[in-house]
């Protein structure tokens, strides 16, 4: 079974990947889980997802060794991988994203949780993270987001910000002329989502809206009732760009809204408006 350590005794909470000790069944997992979600993305991931995993040569072969990762996503948009051995502290979370290092667990689920498993492992947080994090905008949005989650725990406004990181970077959309797109990390390493978010008829899928997602509930156990759409990757660096303090002393003002919520004013887009999968 696995040897990866799942404690730290750093202040950072780093840990060593230790490499070496995954055992053959643990990379046949990987090369499973890899070969499925490659062949479902083509067509349903974005350029820029896909473009990723290319880039840094993230192939099937087996569970990468961050040194040889990060060789490459240092010298693609200066980020790295570090390892963790599981969820770290808002701040210590917040600190390596604003310093560009990219915090990775490393070990891998069990054969009998390849569907779904809800805390992050080696294949959610590298097939599902990295291969955006070698975009230059997207990293710099990555970065930001960092230097913004210190500033909303000084705030008391960490619900608000959380919000923002699980309907963009784990499970958003994203508009292209092709069509609908998925870039977040939580879809693309889940072989149901990746086809349900685009495919059926049952979810919302809203037009990007800051203050709205801000103010939005999500449950972590099942499908997502709401996706947000963005336009682009540069539109959502600039929407986060302004300083957050006034919106989140409005936000404390206006009710929360419910996952599956729908208001007079969201942009939900329909099938037949091209904006869903062209196929
Ligand atoms: N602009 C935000 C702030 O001032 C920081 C941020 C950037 C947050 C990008 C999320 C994403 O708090
Ligand atoms: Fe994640």
């Amino acid at each position: 079974m696995a040897s990866q350590a799942r404690t730290s005794d750093r202040p950072d909470y780093t840990i060593e990947q230790n490499w070496a000790a995954y055992t053959p069944e643990e990379h046949a997992l990987w090369r499973t889980l890899f070969e499925r979600q490659a062949k479902i993305l083509q067509g349903r991931a974005c350029d820029e997802f896909l473009g990723g995993i290319a880039a840094l040569a993230v192939t099937a072969d087996g569970i990468p060794d961050f040194r040889r990762l990060n060789d490459v996503l240092d010298r693609a948009t200066g980020w790295r991988i570090v390892a963790v051995p599981g969820l770290v502290p808002d701040d210590i979370f917040f600190a390596h994203l604003a310093a560009r290092r990219f915090p990775a667990t490393c070990f891998i689920r069990r054969p009998d949780q390849l569907d779904y498993i809800q805390e992050p492992d080696v294949f959610h947080d590298i097939f599902g993270h990295v291969p955006l994090l070698a975009n230059p905008i997207f990293g710099d949005y990555m970065q930001a987001y960092g230097q913004g989650g210190l500033k909303a725990l000084r705030l008391g406004a960490l619900k608000n910000l959380a919000r923002l990181y699980w309907y963009t970077v784990e499970f958003g959309l994203i508009r292209t002329g092709s069509g609908l797109r998925i870039y977040g990390s939580g879809i693309v390493s889940s072989k149901g989502e990746s086809v349900y978010c685009l495919d059926s008829p049952v979810p919302n899928r809203i037009g990007f809206d800051l203050l709205r997602i801000m103010r939005t509930n999500y449950r972590i156990d099942r499908f997502q009732e709401t996706y947000f759409v963005i336009d682009g990757f540069d539109a959502l660096f600039e929407a986060t760009r302004p300083d957050f303090t006034p919106y989140y002393s409005a936000l404390r003002h206006l009710p929360e809204l419910e996952p599956g919520a729908i208001l007079p004013d969201d942009r939900v887009l329909h099938r037949g408006q091209g904006a869903m999968a062209d196929a």
